[in-house]
């Protein structure tokens, strides 16, 4: 589906559905053995998640591919990173809301794994998610170099110099005034490096050249923050129901977040000053970045 033809909105509702079918695809079956970690698994997986990072690897495939146009290798190998991204995220949000976390109940509207199923069950349907996402990396139809390529990028930005280890300052930090640059850069790590990734897995996929790596990379770090930014914003600004996960969480247990450190004005400030940034990064990409503008515009603007 071209930038030129379908209006963002019908786009994105079209990539979700896309990759909502491509993931029931590829996670075991229900009642594969053990019935009940893969129920877990397809649980935590499937269901009303924004599917951003999905999206985000997407668009950048479109603005990156040399012909315009996907060849058929190309569009499963979009598909498989698409997917993956989707694992690494489930797991850390199946993860993030154990009880030794941030013990939450709600996630996606709907009972959290934890509690739907029982704690180590949810552990495990986690650490399942992870090999899968890189199995699908492997299986990607397209250059090997581009596979490792892939494979260690994702290990990166989801490892302990990545998401895991952004995880692990925020627990570090309950009720600690961390400042301005340990905020962002916990924020970078722990939410920004996956959707970096997911990018960066788009560009790689598509065959980006070095110049436009560099405009995909300047645009994943600005939405990459910006994303959590928003995410503190709204669990002071929203509700519950809206959210589909516990509003006011974090002041509740005392995390450090956009919010609490800059206030609501300065985080807000800050949020303009990333989505100009993302905007302006892409821009030398041309028409074909359209999407990614469009994304930044969504990150920025949703409310949920
Ligand atoms: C929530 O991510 C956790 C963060 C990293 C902020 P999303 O807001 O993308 O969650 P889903 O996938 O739409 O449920
Ligand atoms: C989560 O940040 C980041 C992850 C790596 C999952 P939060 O703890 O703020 O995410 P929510 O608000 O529970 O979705
Ligand atoms: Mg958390
Ligand atoms: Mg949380
Ligand atoms: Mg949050």
């Amino acid at each position: 589906m071209g930038h030129r033809t379908v209006d963002f909105p019908a786009w994105l509702a079209e990539r979700v559905q896309h990759v909502e079918g491509v993931l029931d695809q590829l996670l075991p079956p229900a009642g594969t053995e053990p019935e009940s970690l893969h129920e877990a698994m397809r649980y935590a997986v499937l269901g009303p998640g924004k599917r951003v990072r999905a999206a985000l690897v997407y668009a950048a495939g479109e603005a990156s591919l040399q012909s315009g146009t996907a060849a058929a290798a190309q569009e499963i190998a979009l598909d498989h990173a698409a997917a993956a991204v989707e694992l690494i995220h489930a797991y850390s949000l199946v993860h993030d809301d154990l009880p030794c976390m941030d013990d939450d109940a709600l996630r996606r509207g709907r009972p959290t794994v934890h509690v739907r199923f029982n704690e180590a069950t949810a552990m495990l349907a986690g650490d399942a998610l992870q090999p899968l996402a890189f199995e699908l990396l492997a299986l990607m139809p397209i250059a090997p170099a581009l596979v490792v390529q892939a494979s260690q990028l994702l290990a990166r930005s989801a490892g302990s110099l990545g998401m895991v280890g952004g995880q692990a300052i925020d627990c570090d930090s309950i009720g600690v005034a961390l400042n301005g640059d340990q905020l962002q850069q916990m924020h970078s790590m722990k939410t920004g490096a996956l959707l970096e990734a997911s990018v960066l897995l788009g560009g790689i996929v598509a065959g980006a050249g070095s110049s436009a790596r560099q405009g995909l990379e300047s645009y994943a770090a600005a939405v990459g923050l910006a994303f959590q930014v928003v995410d503190d914003i709204l669990d002071v600004t929203s509700d519950t129901a809206t959210l589909g996960k516990t509003a006011g969480k974090d002041a509740a247990g005392n995390k450090p977040t956009y919010v609490s450190i800059m206030g609501l004005e300065g985080s807000r400030e800050l949020l303009q000053s990333l989505h100009a940034q993302a905007r302006a990064a892409v821009l030398p990409l041309g028409p074909a970045a359209g999407r990614l503008a469009d994304i930044a515009d969504y990150i920025v603007g949703r409310d949920r």
